[in-house]
């Protein structure tokens, strides 16, 4: 792969994942980004993951610019059915979660659990954690190609039925849970009458419950996709979903199902989820990082951890 200008990146091989740019002399993120934005595209498009090291990024609006140099569309927050709190720090560059330090969040593929999700994410780490925080990342391709050997059965139904989502949104955030966002941020309404009319449009069902908390279940979504070389990825938050989705209003054993309605098998879930945790990469993050994945191609989570960490995000169409 030639890159301009020389020598600034360090590129292993295709294989690597994540792949790791340094760099060197010239030290710009914008204008190696603004450069060489097509070029790592396709590079992304093979690896997954690229982890951009020792450019000089100090801070959100440094990290805006380089986001804007690489020059693809913004996926805005505000606009998304994340269920996850977040805070935008400019229009481009948001908190990436902001649930407290001990919470874990599990691997998914960034809002697979809706009908609208971006295709890549940039991440910057502006203050690294002391103790934990690492983002694990996780090859979904190698997923399926595992799952593929040993339940053939299970990924069939995957494709033949899809999946449905079901979880409870709060009125107003609360960001003491890692899927606390409220339904009227969610939904960018007010009342509940437009909070009904919204998600029928969109083909979600919805059930009140007390404390004006409002139940809701995906239309059948799928759990899987290929992507456009062929490979086949396993594009959900299953793992996520029935791992994490734990808070006073949500029960993660109950947060999804094949999209008939029917159970999906526990010990099917923990092979996935044994099966993704020994595929899994621990980015650990020095202050400066940036990191670009591809979403359709890469799961990425988030440990716990200790001290203060601030890790900022931001989306791609
Ligand atoms: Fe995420």
């Amino acid at each position: 792969m030639s890159i301009s200008p020389e020598p600034t990146v360090i590129l292993p091989s295709e294989d690597h994942f994540p792949a790791i740019v340094e760099a060197s002399k010239d030290k710009s993120l914008p204008k190696f980004l603004g450069e060489n934005g097509d070029r790592l595209a396709e590079f992304l498009s093979s690896t997954g993951a690229l982890l951009f090291r020792g450019f000089d990024v100090q801070n959100a609006y440094a990290f805006d610019a380089a986001v804007e140099a690489y020059g693809a569309e913004n996926f805005r927050y505000a606009e998304s059915l994340s269920n996850a709190v977040r805070v935008n720090v400019t229009d481009r560059v948001f908190t990436a979660n902001e649930a407290p330090p001990e919470t874990a969040i599990y691997l998914h593929h960034e809002m697979a659990q809706t009908p609208i999700y971006p295709s890549k994410l940039f991440f910057y780490c502006e203050i690294s954690p002391s103790q934990g925080g690492a983002t694990p990342i996780c090859r979904s391709d190698k997923l399926i190609e595992h799952l593929q050997k040993v339940k053939p059965d299970l990924l069939a139904q995957f494709e033949r039925k899809g999946v449905r989502y079901t979880h409870t949104m709060p009125p107003h955030d609360d960001p003491a849970s890692g899927q606390g966002r409220g339904w009227r941020s969610t939904l960018g309404v007010e009342s509940k009458e437009a909070a009904e009319d919204r998600l029928a449009k969109l083909g979600y069902d919805c059930e009140w419950h007390d404390g004006e908390t409002l139940r809701v279940t995906t239309p059948v979504l799928d759990a899987m996709r290929t992507i456009a070389d062929g490979r086949r990825v396993f594009f959900n938050q299953l793992i996520a979903a029935y791992r994490g989705w734990a808070d006073d209003r949500n029960d993660p054993s109950r947060s999804i199902a094949f999209g008939d309605g029917s159970a999906i098998d526990a010990a099917d879930m923990a092979t996935a989820i044994s099966l993704a945790d020994d595929l899994t990469y621990d980015l650990n993050w020095q202050a400066g990082d940036v990191a670009l994945i591809d979403n359709f191609l890469v799961m990425h989570g988030r440990r716990p951890f200790e001290g203060k960490r601030r890790v900022l995000a931001s989306l791609i169409a």
